[in-house]
């Protein structure tokens, strides 16, 4: 009995054509973040996983309810890694590379979370992250933020809102839980068991509640930046007068928490605003989330060193751009050529062997066989360009090229190419066309 394999719920196979959106967004990543300069960096995907329980946090819901986690053979507890930020930094302590003045890093990967599924939530997906490490001056958030918003523009993406927010130093927190909880204290008993449940956990968390119940309270919760530091406080001033410098906009968010522990002052976020209605994304709208976490790398067992980062959702990005018609040119063979069976198929195997070296898209069908039918597998690939590679081309040392791309109707339009000739009649069509230039 055969049996029918599907992927894991979730876990999306990425398939063409969609894949070209992908390297798209990959591309253009490699190439801005390098400009910036931030070097890439792969980490394992699987890591201890005490490491996320210290850092993201224990009581976060992806540590608490998110991670994939298993022992291995040794009876290591290991864990599919849910974000790339503390990988990140056991890497540079590791290396030790947390002794370097300045980092810029940036990252590409899947990475793991066993969520709630919904347009845009997947629990195998991808992020392109950044992360700098060493500067606590409010010009490394700035340029951290500008460099995601570049991005964003860069790749077509400009109906986003910042949304923006300092979560203080360490120091002003107790202060502010202690009155955040004698805030929400004497509602509990009204309170779902979810809510209660956050409350107890992690009271903070309530600000960024999605029960509608609750909302009339989270508004008029204390605020944090009532509780801030004086220097946390001039901090995000600055950041705010540099990003006004920049010409970024942005919206101060108070309940913007974010659901990582290890945040101190700046966190932002990028959410998705379409012009009507929720749009491709539904509720799923933030494509990017990030800030500070000036204490991550000591708490992780590194030196004293400020950081800051940020991680966009791919999956996201990928569907906005689908959603807003912004579909990379798709990948088409500029000749397709028959070949004719027998010691002939040899040489035409040659010379499209020879001009794919020389970078031209050609294509051919290896099976052969009747003309009509590799004309077929030409308009199938979407060939502009048709030639046969016949013995009458072979003697005469040139071949008809027939233009594919004419409009129904239009009168075949045919030219004669010698062979010899052909690479740089096809260099000179790729430019006419302006095609995508070969890797
Ligand atoms: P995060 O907010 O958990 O932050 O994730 C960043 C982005 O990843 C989100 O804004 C979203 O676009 C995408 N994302 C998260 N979960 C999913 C999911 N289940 N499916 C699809 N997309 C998702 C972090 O991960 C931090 N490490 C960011 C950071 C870097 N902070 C400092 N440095």
């Amino acid at each position: 009995m055969s049996v029918k394999f599907a992927a894991v719920k979730g876990m999306n196979d990425l398939l063409p054509p969609q894949i070209e959106t992908w390297q798209f967004l990959e591309h253009t990543a490699r190439q801005l973040f390098g400009v910036w300069g931030y070097s890439e960096v792969r980490t394992p995907i699987v890591e201890d996983t005490a490491l996320f329980v210290r850092s993201v946090g224990e009581v976060t819901d992806i540590v608490s309810k998110e991670m994939y986690t298993f022992d291995d053979k040794a009876g290591r507890s290991l864990s599919l890694r849910p974000e790339n930020t503390a990988p990140a930094v056991r890497a540079l302590i590791e290396h030790g590379l947390a002794q370097q003045p300045l980092t810029r890093w940036f990252y590409l990967g899947p990475m793991f979370r066993y969520e709630r599924m919904k347009t845009g939530r997947y629990r195998q997906f991808y992020q392109l992250g950044a992360e700098a490490y060493g500067a606590a001056d409010a010009a490394q958030d700035v340029e951290l933020i500008a460099l995601a918003h570049s991005f964003l523009a860069a790749v077509g993406v400009k109906q986003v809102t910042l949304h923006l927010n300092s979560l203080g130093d360490p120091a002003d927190r107790p202060r502010y839980l202690e009155a955040l909880t004698a805030h929400f204290a004497p509602h509990v008993g009204a309170f779902s068991d979810a809510a209660r449940d956050t409350f107890e956990r992690n009271v903070m968390r309530l600000l960024d509640t999605k029960e509608e119940a609750l909302r009339p309270l989270v508004e008029s919760a204390p605020r944090l930046g009532d509780f801030l530091s004086d220097a946390a406080r001039a901090h995000f001033g600055e950041v705010q007068a540099l990003l006004g410098a920049l010409k970024i906009p942005f919206v101060l968010d108070p309940t913007l928490v974010r659901g990582l522990d290890y945040y101190t002052r700046t966190t932002f976020e990028f959410v998705y605003q379409p012009v009507e209605g929720e749009g491709a994304l539904g509720t799923a709208g933030t494509v990017c989330g990030g800030g500070r976490y000036d204490v991550l790398v000591h708490q992780l067992g590194g030196p004293e060193k400020p950081a800051i980062g940020f991680a966009m959702g791919l999956d996201r990005l990928v569907l906005l751009l689908d959603d807003l018609g912004k579909r990379p040119a798709e990948r088409r063979p500029l000749l397709f050529l028959a070949t004719m069976d027998g010691a002939l198929k040899s040489q035409a195997v040659t010379l499209i062997t020879a001009l794919r070296q020389q970078g031209h898209q050609v294509d051919f069908d290896p099976r052969g066989g009747k003309i009509k039918r590799q004309i077929e597998r030409a308009a199938a690939v979407k060939a502009r360009f048709f030639a046969v590679y016949g013995e009458a081309e072979h003697q005469r040392g040139s071949l008809t090229v027939k233009n594919l791309d004419l409009p129904d109707g239009a009168p075949d339009k045919e030219v004669t190419v010698p062979l010899d000739a052909l690479s740089q009649w096809l260099v000179n069509v790729a430019a006419s066309l302006a095609v995508r230039p070969s890797p």
